[in-house]
């Protein structure tokens, strides 16, 4: 029987279930991927005032494209961390074909387990309940100087140092 199904059948299905476990594990872990336009993406880098000494962490970096923009528009180094394999691969090709590979570094993993304190800025596109849990660890790792910039979802013990409310722009310091 299995001889009589055409071998790329059995592949699709095979990616197609991948795909599914490691979108709805994202999800589980913090967030599903919902990508922030682009246009929004060079608003919030402008509203942080990121500098090219300055190094971005985006946490759930999802398609990589705030680590992008930050390397080639504001020449910063950039980090992206993300849960979801297929993004994390996504990522890497990306970054090798744009030739980023020295500002831009793509780590596979959990945002909630990683060292955050060499970060600059901060970047949070997450959901309200995520954003939550993850405060009391913004206030312990990150510098004084430090800029967290949320899409759409806030934070309620950081210090609002610049925002723009009808777009959903908030930017912390911690
Ligand atoms: C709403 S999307 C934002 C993607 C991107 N930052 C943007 O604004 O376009 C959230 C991303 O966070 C990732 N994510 C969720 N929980 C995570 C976790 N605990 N660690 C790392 N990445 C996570 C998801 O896979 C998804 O790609």
């Amino acid at each position: 029987m299995t001889t009589l199904i055409p071998n790329f059948v059995i592949s699709v299905t095979v990616i197609g279930i991948v795909c599914v476990i490691c979108f709805t594990w994202s999800h589980v872990k913090g967030a599903p991927w919902v990508p922030t336009r682009m246009k929004k993406v060079r608003e919030m880098l402008t509203l942080t005032n990121i500098q090219s000494d300055e190094v971005l962490y985006d946490l759930g970096c999802g398609d990589g494209r705030f680590t992008v923009a930050a390397a080639r528009k504001y020449h910063a180094k950039a980090v992206g961390i993300e849960i979801n394999f297929v993004f994390y691969l996504w990522c890497q090709i990306l970054i090798t074909i744009l030739g980023l590979r020295k500002r831009v570094k793509i780590i596979y993993g959990d945002f909630f387990k990683l060292d955050l304190s060499n970060a600059d800025v901060v970047i949070c596109y997450l959901l309200q309940e995520t954003n939550d849990k993850l405060e009391e660890k913004l206030i312990q790792e990150l510098k004084p100087t430090a800029r967290v910039v949320s899409n759409s979802f806030m934070f309620m013990r950081l210090n609002v140092i610049n925002e723009d409310p009808d777009k959903k722009i908030f930017v912390y310091s911690v």
